[in-house]
């Protein structure tokens, strides 16, 4: 390759994202943030100073203290119903897509401050399913986010299958053909791709015939979390409390707050007054005293994200402890490996039964398969990858780039289609 290509490849990651742009003798992801070459999917409306702000500073000025509006987990909403809705953000109405078009318009604007280029055309990824189980709303997710990428300035937009991208990087380090099941566990997602890959089929353009089968299901990392913070966390907070009437606490406002995604719908008005009302009926009011505490103070992303930090600290040891002084002086709480497990079995469950599934689909022995390359963050999960990889106990298993594959990938796939 003698040229920068024209076109770049978007990861945009329900966590993190990445833009790759293949050039020879550099590295191919852009830094955006900080040198780094991932931007955390967040922005955070600062109210206080009337800006808005992207990534870890987002993340940082909501964690400051700063009044304002934090929003993460954006790509949750694409194939959710709240796409065509909207949010209120100092006052003004925000239409979630205008939302979604303010990041990836970012994305743009700082991988082309970065490569003193103009991106027109773009590989985007996406997961196998945007949704589990409904071709039409799959469908319907994609051409919304077509239609932010090109609101934001593209003029040429396609797509590739995240995995796919995975395995377009991981090729470039092969000698040899493998036979190589990409599993690839993010934030929102994980999904699977059957390929043959090596270096000499690098150079077809057509790569049907080594595609031997694709899967997804829509659990990732922030399922990690939720399931986590209603086992664990929530229950301080009253979370399957009872009402003095002997009735369950109402559920509905835990499950925001354990959603990346949904927690500032537990800052409304309405949820507010349903708070008080609940406040009033409830056999104890020490675990309500620290709900209310933590909606009145807008700390759910902070407790979300020690919730997440919990699950990392869990991947490399035994246990994880988390310091609850926000919702109550001198309150912790300590994790084991055994909750951690106990409280996400059943989803560790489903993503090895859509690895099972994908591998009873495709014709091919099991034995035949090399090599399991994991990518993405949650592959960090020591019970999934084992898994995952007791489908294929004769594979051996690589840890890929937990972050970088995607984007890295989908600029070679760019490169192929725009040149
Ligand atoms: N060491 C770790 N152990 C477990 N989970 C981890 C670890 N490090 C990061 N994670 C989790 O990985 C997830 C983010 O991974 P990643 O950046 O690959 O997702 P993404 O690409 O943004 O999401 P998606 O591809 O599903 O849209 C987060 O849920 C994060 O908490
Ligand atoms: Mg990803």
């Amino acid at each position: 390759m003698q040229q920068p290509a024209r076109a770049c490849g978007i990861d945009f990651g329900t966590s993190n994202s990445t833009v790759g742009w293949l050039r020879p003798g550099a590295p191919t992801l852009l830094p955006l943030e900080d040198g780094k070459a991932t931007l955390p999917s967040a922005v955070f409306f600062n109210a206080d100073e009337d800006s808005t702000c992207f990534g870890r500073a987002a993340l940082a000025e909501y964690l400051e203290g700063y009044e304002g509006r934090l929003m993460r987990a954006l790509k949750s909403l694409l194939g959710s119903s709240l796409i065509d809705g909207q949010t209120e953000v100092h006052g003004r109405a925000l239409r979630f897509q205008d939302l979604l078009a303010s990041f990836i318009g970012e994305l743009k604007a700082r991988a082309e401050a970065r490569s003193g280029r103009v991106f027109e055309q773009a590989v985007f990824g996406r997961p196998v399913h945007f949704v589990d189980g409904d071709a039409a709303a799959d469908r319907k997710a994609q051409e919304t986010l077509e239609a932010i990428a090109r609101q934001v300035g593209f003029r040429d937009v396609s797509f590739q299958f995240e995995p796919i991208g995975a395995a377009l990087h991981y090729e470039r380090s092969l000698a040899a053909e493998e036979l190589v099941l990409i599993a690839d566990i993010g934030g929102g997602t994980a999904d699977f791709s059957i390929v043959r890959l090596s270096p000499e089929r690098a150079r077809g353009i057509e790569r049907h015939e080594d595609l031997l089968g694709n899967a997804g299901i829509h659990i990732g990392g922030t399922d990690f979390d939720r399931a986590l913070s209603l086992e664990c966390v929530m229950p301080l907070l009253g979370y399957r409390g009872q009402m003095k009437n002997g009735a369950q606490v109402p559920a509905s406002i835990f499950f925001q707050l354990a959603t990346w995604h949904t927690i500032n719908f537990a800052y409304t008005r309405q949820a507010w007054a349903d708070l008080q009302h609940i406040y009033r009926d409830a056999a104890l009011r020490d675990p309500l005293d620290r709900l209310s505490r933590l909606v009145s103070q807008r700390e759910g992303h902070w407790l979300a994200l020690q919730v997440e930090q919990a699950k990392i600290d869990l991947s490399q040891q035994p246990a994880a402890s988390l310091a609850l002084d926000r919702l109550e002086p001198g309150l912790a709480l300590s994790i084991s490996g055994e909750d951690f497990t106990l409280a996400t079995r059943a989803l560790v469950e489903q993503v090895g039964g859509c690895v099972g599934e994908l591998l009873d689909q495709a014709v091919l022995r099991r034995e035949q398969v090399d090599t399991i390359y994991f990518t993405g963050g949650a592959s960090g999960v020591a019970q999934l990858r084992e898994r995952i990889a007791a489908e294929l106990p004769a594979a051996r298993c690589v840890e890929g780039d937990l972050y970088g594959s995607i984007g890295t990938g989908l600029a070679v796939e760019a490169a192929r289609r725009y040149g």
